[in-house]
């Protein structure tokens, strides 16, 4: 199969090269996917350029990455089962992670085909073209596993996104609004369309205004650049309300070793003594999540828009309009494009 290799740690342009290697092997509890759409997100970058350096301690691979094709999320058409899996045939169009545990790890979804696990995908949901469907495992499962259990989220609820028009913040405001609360997004003035598309109530431009100097309150501030100190973050957090911090490096803003980890810390420590900083770690079932993504697309509560289509040999350039932060919606491999095809 035809698939992106990783030779090192580096810029994507250098590190990156599409080549015919082996087709994965097919495992009893597994499913071999033919990849229609895989996505291209920050944890993805981390990857390709080994930042912060711990990453590569903490399972990536010290002196280059391991396994050599990135990508942790995909949707596609099922092609061949292993002798254990009942639930799924070929034909089958499904969606899913192809890691599980720490993201910062290749995945193998940037190819022409994958394997993994059966009770890692489910079935795509009607109202989802392939291409959106895999821009939601990875960054769908962080805003699940972060969501706060201490507010009950719904009709008035106050929500705010901080980053809301990219991959994590497009679909916590979406979930939010699902709910029926009242939501707001923070992001750059020209992504404030994307706010608004993608259900904001209310959109801030951050490089006009800043949200912790509005002299309002939310009941939940779901925050993803994490760009402000804790003291300006306290008077905008209702007395009974959560602030979730998710934590964005900025493409190495953050610090080259160990990035956003030392500010989590930071939140971990804090969490102990104010019951509004919600830290979860708790380590849910991906099926039982995966089944939550489905459930929240199904009803039309998720509508992920995309903004770019890259071919495999594409992908160094998908990683440069992510980083440039230029991005209209997500972005997506498409490894049945023909390598002439520019990103759209
Ligand atoms: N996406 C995933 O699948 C996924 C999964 C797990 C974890 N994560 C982690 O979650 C983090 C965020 O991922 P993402 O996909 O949401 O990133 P993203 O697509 O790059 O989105 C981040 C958004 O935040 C905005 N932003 C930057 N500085 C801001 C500020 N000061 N105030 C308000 N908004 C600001 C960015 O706009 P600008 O263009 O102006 O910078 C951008 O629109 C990453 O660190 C990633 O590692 C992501």
């Amino acid at each position: 199969m035809r698939a992106v290799v990783q030779d090192g740690y580096g810029d994507p342009a250098q590190v990156l090269r599409v080549a015919e290697v082996a087709d994965p092997v097919v495992g009893a509890g597994d499913v071999l996917v033919r990849v229609l759409a895989a996505s291209v997100h920050p944890d993805v970058w981390h990857v390709l350029v080994g930042q912060p350096h711990v990453l590569r301690v903490m399972g990536s691979g010290l002196r280059r990455p391991s396994p050599r094709t990135p990508g942790t999320d995909m949707a596609g058409e099922v092609v061949e089962v292993g002798r254990d899996v009942t639930a799924l045939a070929p034909g089958d169009v499904v969606f899913g992670e192809t890691i599980a545990g720490m993201q910062w790890r290749n995945g193998g979804a940037w190819a022409e085909l994958v394997a993994v696990p059966a009770e890692w995908v489910a079935a795509l949901p009607d109202r989802l073209t392939p291409a959106q469907a895999a821009t939601l495992p990875t960054a769908g499962l962080i805003v699940l596993s972060n969501w706060p259990q201490q507010v009950e989220i719904g009709p008035g609820t106050r929500v705010l996104v901080n980053g809301a028009a990219g991959g994590v913040g497009s679909i916590a405001m979406q979930v939010a609004g699902a709910l029926g609360a009242e939501v707001t997004g923070v992001d750059r003035g020209d992504k404030l369309d994307l706010v608004r598309r993608q259900g904001g109530d209310h959109a801030i431009d951050y490089t006009q205004e800043d949200f912790t100097r509005s002299g309002r309150q939310w009941d939940v501030v779901f925050d993803i650049p994490g760009n402000h100190a804790w003291s300006r973050l306290d008077p905008v957090v209702a007395p009974d309300g959560a602030y979730v911090l998710v934590g964005h490096d900025g493409y190495g803003m953050a610090g080259r070793w160990l990035g956003s980890i030392p500010r989590v810390m930071g939140l971990m420590v804090r969490a102990r003594r104010d019951p509004r900083v919600a830290m979860s770690f708790e380590d849910v079932d991906k099926s039982v999540r995966m089944a939550r993504l489905v459930e929240l697309a199904s009803s039309g509560g998720l509508d992920p828009i995309v903004g770019h289509t890259f071919p495999l040999e594409g992908a160094a350039d998908a990683m440069a309009v992510l980083a440039s932060g230029d991005a209209r919606g997500r972005i997506v491999l498409d490894p049945t494009m023909t390598p002439d095809t520019r990103g759209q």
